[in-house]
């Protein structure tokens, strides 16, 4: 019996070391550790073993079925590393991927460049919420309540959750800023004057979308207060960034206009190159801070003084890229955006 034991684990550990794929394994393991196996076929031999044996021998036994058990674990483990070695061997003849490259938005790019014209001129940048109200949106910029810009075809008014419908009061008096004027109230609301500031962001309007016309789009607010801001320095600083962003033969034209919160008022234009040419863009409006805005926000009009502006960033991108329609700038195509 012991004889049988010993040739059966010498046997066995000998053609396991021969083993080299996952095949040969498995009809070792049967042969060996199997339930007809030859640790279990010598078994009954035990019945065989003198009284006085038995021990040792079923210790023997044990032991060498746990060998066998070890040196089967052991291999299993090293065949099947070893095949996951050769599996991910990589070829490194083969020619790679082509990798796409990302670039910046070319809209993110001109408030970029717009920002950076600004600061340089002493303008920091502030932001404002997108969610307004109305007191923000219209009301403290001197936008009367029956005022025709408040009129809910042209406004994203939002509804209260649960509410029926979103007109009539306005429901939540929450609306989609329709303009970034509201963040001039929001900068003096916790700012004391002097204030030199520009905001960038995006405004809602409920257009129809055709090449010139978007839903929602960006613009670039500036506000100025000081003691004894004039006209002069609302021009002087538009001729700055024109000449700074579109080169030094630009030019700017303000038309008189009207805009509630700003008296006198005009619209602004400026001379930019297109396609080539110098032409003039209408961009957008400014004007001297009226003292009705000062009110609303507890600056007092006798002391304080100022200009504000707001011109369209599409505008500007699409005339100095020559963009002819504003739904490419949304529609992200990548053989579109990829030109600038
Ligand atoms: N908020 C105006 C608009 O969206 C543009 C504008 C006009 C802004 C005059 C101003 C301003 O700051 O002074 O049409």
């Amino acid at each position: 019996m012991l004889d049988q034991l010993n040739q059966i684990q010498s046997q066995g550990l000998g053609e396991l070391s021969a083993i080299s794929d996952a095949d040969a394994l498995e009809a070792w393991r049967i042969k060996y550790l199997g339930s007809k196996g030859l640790i279990k076929s010598a078994m009954p031999g035990m019945k065989n073993v003198s009284k006085e044996d038995k021990p040792a021998v079923g210790k023997l036994f044990n032991e060498i079925k746990r060998a066998l058990e070890t040196a089967f674990a052991e291999k299993s483990k090293e065949i099947d590393s070893g095949s996951k070695k050769t599996t991910s061997t990589i070829d490194i003849t083969e020619p790679g991927l082509p990798c796409g490259q990302g670039r910046r938005h070319v809209l993110s790019r001109t408030i970029d460049e717009i920002t950076e014209v600004f600061a340089r001129m002493g303008f920091s940048v502030v932001y404002g919420p997108e969610v307004e109200d109305e007191l923000h949106n219209f009301d403290a910029l001197n936008i009367p309540r029956d005022h025709p810009a408040r009129e809910p075809i042209d406004n994203f008014y939002l509804r209260k959750v649960g509410a029926e419908s979103s007109d009539a009061s306005h429901g939540s008096g929450l609306m989609l800023r329709s303009q970034t004027s509201t963040v001039q109230i929001r900068t003096m609301e916790n700012t004391e004057p002097p204030i030199k500031v520009i905001a960038v962001g995006r405004v809602y309007r409920p257009d129809t979308h055709d090449a010139t016309h978007f839903s929602m789009f960006h613009q670039v607010e500036g506000l100025y207060v000081d003691k004894n801001v004039t006209m002069v320095d609302l021009k002087t600083t538009l001729i700055q960034f024109a000449r700074a962003y579109f080169g030094p033969e630009a030019e700017v034209r303000m038309r008189p206009s009207f805009f509630p919160f700003t008296e006198p008022s005009a619209e602004v234009d400026m001379k930019m190159k297109v396609k080539g040419k110098w032409q003039w863009v209408e961009l957008g409006g400014c004007g001297m801070v009226d003292p009705n805005v000062f009110d609303a926000v507890g600056y007092d009009p006798e002391i304080w003084t100022g200009f504000a502006f707001g011109l369209g960033i599409e505008r500007i991108a699409m005339r100095k890229y020559g963009i002819a329609d504003i739904r490419w700038l949304f529609e992200n195509d990548a053989r579109f955006l990829r030109q600038f």
